[in-house]
C-alpha cells in the first residue's frame, strides 16, 4: 500500500518524481523520499511526513538527476521514521522502492547477516536490496556487463522471495537504466519520446506519457532511455501491450474544490450518468454490459455470491435486497476477509461478484482466489479502474466509470457501484424470466432520472452544512435506517468515522431496542435515513423511542414523507422518493454531512490519519 515511481531521461527527472508522488500520495502518506543515481553514486532524501516536505527538502539539498526513483510509504513493517522510508540503498551502490510485503523477509534478513549485510531498518524491503546487491556481487565475472548484472541480480532475487512486490532498483553502477519487477502489486511502465517510466498507476506519469504497458505478475522489465524490454516470470523476453491511457490530467486537480472528496461528491451525477450510459443508449438492460460471454454464463447462474471490503461491502449489502427482490436469486454478501479463512459452502453455479474501488484489495483478491479453489465456475468484477488485478483475474467485468478516485473515502465510486449493480440485477431478473418489457422500461426511466435527482440532493448542501456544525463538537453518533435503506446508515456512519474521527455506529432502526438504545442521551445524535417507502411508519415508531430517552434526532426524509420539525427533530427533505433507487439518492446527505462535519473539525479530509486508498495487505 505504497506508490512507487521512476523515471529516467536526458532531462532532470527529480519534478517528475515528486509530482508523481503527489498524485500517488493516496496510496499511503507516512513518509517519502527520493534516490537518484549517476556514474558518481547513489543520493537520496527521505522524510517523514508528506512529499511537500521532501520536496523542500530536495530543493535545499540541490537533488537533480536524469535517473531516479521515488515512494510514498503506507507502514507496514517498522514504525514512521525517515530510516524506515524508501528509497533503501545498498553499500551505497544500490537503490530499491517497493510496494508490497515480502513474507519470508526474516529468513532472508538472517541469510544475508550471515554474509556480512547490515541492517538499518526494520523493513521488509532492506532485505530485497541487499539480496539484489548480493546477486549482482555473484554475477561479477569478468567483462560482464553491469546493465545486464543488474537485471540478472533482481530476476535472481525475487525467485527467492514469497509475498508480493512491485520493485524498481537503480544502480551505480549500471546508471542507463532503471529494473523493475511486479508480482501482486501494480505496476505499469510509462513510453515517453527518448525517456521511460514505471508508477503504480498512470496518475503519476500522466503529465510526461499516455502510453503505458501494464506489466503481468511475476514480469520484470528493463527500462532505458532508448526503449523497455519486458521478460516473463520464465525470464524470457516478451511482447506485452501498450495502452493508451484516457485518464486526463483534469480528473486529477482540484480544479474550484477545497478537498477531493468534495468534487468527489460533486462528480456523482456525471459518474452515475457515465455509467449507465451503455444501458441507456441501447435502451435495455442486456446481459453483454458485463462481457461478451455474459449472457450464456448469467443464464445458468442460480445464486449469487458477493464478496467485497468496506464501502464496496456496504454496496453488495444494497444489492442483495434488489437481486432477492427483483431477479429472485438468492445473494449472501460477505466481508472478502471473513470469506477467505472460513470453510464456506460452495454452489458451482453461483456467481461470484467481487466489487472493488481499486481493484487491488488484498482480501477481495485472495477471496475471489479462494472462491474459485472452492470450485465455483463463474466470476464478475465491478471495478472503477481498468486492467487492475481482480478485474484481470474475473470472468466477467463491469467498469464503473466514475473516473480517478483520490480521496481515502469513497464517495463516486460507491453509487456508480450501486448502478451497476442495479444494472446486473435488471440483467439476471430479465433471464430469469422476472423482468417483462415493460418492467425493463420502467427500471430503465428511473435510471433515465437518476442523475437528475442526485444533483438535486446534491443541492441540499447548505442545510447539511449548517447540521454539520452541530456535529462537529460530539464523540459519538448513531445511523439508523432499515431495508434497502440499511446499508446507507453503514455507509453514513462509515464516512463520519473515516473523516472526523467521531465514533459512529449504524444499526437497522429495529434493532435498537435489542440495545444500542442503551447509548441513547441528549448528547447522541441520532441520523435516521427516512425515506417515503413501506417501512417508514415502522422507522417512526424507533424514532419516537429515541426522542422519548432524550436523543436528537437528524431526519433525512423524501419530500413526500410527512415529517414535522420539532423539538429535538431535524428533517431535511431529499427529493420525491426514487424508489427501488432511493439507497443512491439517499447517499448524497450522508456523505455532505461526514465531509462537513470534518471540515468543521479541521481533519485532513483526503487523507485521513492511519488509512490509505488501497488496502494491498492483510
Ligand atoms: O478499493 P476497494 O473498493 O476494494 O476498497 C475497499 C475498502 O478499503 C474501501 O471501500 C474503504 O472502506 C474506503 N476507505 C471507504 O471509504
Amino acid at each position: 500500500m505504497c506508490g512507487i515511481v521512476g523515471a529516467i531521461a536526458d532531462r532532470d527527472v527529480v519534478p517528475v518524481l515528486v509530482e508523481g508522488l503527489k498524485r500517488l500520495e493516496y496510496r499511503g502518506y507516512d513518509s517519502s523520499g527520493i534516490a537518484i543515481a549517476d556514474a558518481a553514486g547513489v543520493r537520496r532524501v527521505r522524510r517523514t511526513g508528506r512529499v511537500a516536505e521532501m520536496e523542500q527538502a530536495a530543493a535545499a539539498e540541490g537533488f537533480r538527476g536524469t535517473l531516479g526513483i521515488g515512494h510514498t510509504r503506507w507502514a507496514t513493517h517498522g514504525g514512521v521514521t525517515e530510516a524506515n522510508a524508501h528509497p533503501h540503498i545498498s553499500h551505497g551502490d544500490l537503490a530499491l522502492v517497493h510496494n508490497g510485503i515480502i513474507e519470508n523477509h526474516e529468513q532472508q534478513r538472517e541469510r544475508l547477516r550471515a554474509l556480512g549485510y547490515a541492517f538499518e531498518s526494520q523493513t521488509d524491503t532492506e532485505v530485497i536490496a541487499h539480496l539484489i546487491h548480493h546477486h549482482m556481487v555473484q554475477g561479477q565475472a569478468p567483462g560482464t556487463d553491469p546493465g545486464r548484472r543488474l537485471l540478472a541480480a533482481l530476476q535472481a532475487a525475487v525467485k527467492e522471495l514469497t509475498g508480493a512486490y512491485a520493485l524498481a532498483v537503480l544502480s551505480r553502477a549500471a546508471p542507463d537504466r532503471l529494473v523493475c519487477a511486479r508480482m501482486g502489486c501494480p505496476l505499469l511502465v510509462g513510453l515517453g519520446e527518448g525517456e521511460n517510466f514505471v508508477a503504480s498507476d498512470v496518475s503519476a506519469i500522466v503529465q510526461a506519457t499516455r502510453r503505458v504497458v501494464f506489466l503481468e505478475e511475476g514480469d520484470t522489465a528493463e527500462i532505458r532511455r532508448e526503449g523497455v524490454r519486458v521478460f516473463d516470470a520464465g525470464d524470457r523476453e516478451v511482447r506485452r501491450e501498450v495502452h493508451v491511457s484516457d485518464v486526463s490530467l483534469a480528473s486529477l486537480e482540484l480544479g474550484p474544490y477545497r478537498h477531493f472528496m468534495q468534487k468527489e461528491i460533486h462528480e456523482q451525477p456525471r459518474a452515475i450518468a457515465d455509467t449507465l450510459e451503455a444501458a441507456i443508449d441501447v435502451g435495455g438492460f442486456e446481459a453483454e454490459l458485463f462481457g461478451a460471454r455474459a449472457g450464456e454464463v448469467l443464464r445458468g447462474v442460480t445464486g449469487v455470491q458477493i464478496l467485497a471490503c468496506g464501502t464496496s461491502y456496504y454496496a453488495g449489502l444494497t444489492a442483495r435486497y434488489w437481486i432477492e427482490a427483483i431477479a429472485g436469486l438468492p445473494c449472501s454478501v460477505e466481508i472478502a476477509s471473513e470469506y477467505r479463512y472460513r470453510d464456506a459452502y460452495a454452489d458451482p453455479d453461483h456467481l461470484i461478484v467481487t466489487i472493488s474501488q481499486s481493484g487491488e484489495t488484498l482480501d477481495t483478491m485472495e477471496a475471489l482466489k479462494y472462491a474459485k479453489s472452492l470450485g465455483h465456475r463463474h466470476t464478475l468484477s465491478i471495478c472503477n479502474v481498468p486492467e487492475s488485478a481482480i478485474p484481470r483475474a474475473s470472468g466477467l467485468v463491469c467498469y464503473t466509470r466514475a473516473g480517478a478516485e483520490i480521496g481515502v473515502a469513497s464517495t463516486k465510486a460507491f453509487t456508480t457501484q450501486l448502478a451497476a449493480l442495479f444494472q446486473l440485477t435488471v440483467v439476471l431478473g430479465k433471464l430469469q424470466g422476472r423482468v417483462a418489457p415493460e418492467r425493463e422500461a420502467g427500471y430503465l426511466e428511473q435510471l433515465r432520472r437518476l442523475p437528475g435527482s442526485v444533483q438535486h440532493a446534491l443541492n441540499l448542501e447548505p442545510q447539511i452544512a449548517a447540521w454539520a456544525e452541530r456535529f462537529a463538537g460530539k464523540h459519538n453518533a448513531l445511523f439508523l435506517g432499515r431495508g434497502l435503506h440499511y446499508p446507507i446508515a453503514l455507509e453514513g456512519a462509515l464516512k463520519l468515522k473515516e473523516i472526523s474521527y467521531i465514533h459512529a455506529e449504524a444499526y437497522p432502526a429495529g434493532e435498537l431496542k435489542h440495545g444500542p438504545l442503551a447509548l441513547v442521551d441528549a448528547a447522541m445524535p441520532v441520523v435516521v435515513i427516512a425515506p417515503n417507502d413501506r417501512l417508514l411508519e415502522k422507522v417512526k415508531s424507533n424514532m419516537q423511542e429515541v426522542r422519548a430517552r432524550g436523543g436528537e434526532l437528524f431526519v433525512f426524509a423524501d419530500q413526500d414523507s410527512n415529517f414535522t420539525q420539532s423539538e429535538g427533530v431535524h428533517v431535511i427533505r431529499t427529493p420525491r422518493h426514487a424508489g427501488v433507487l432511493s439507497p443512491v439518492i439517499h447517499t448524497i446527505p450522508v456523505q455532505l454531512l461526514a465531509y462537513h462535519t470534518a471540515l468543521a473539525r479541521g481533519t485532513d479530509v483526503d487523507k485521513p490519519r492511519n488509512l490509505a486508498k488501497s488496502v494491498t495487505v492483510e
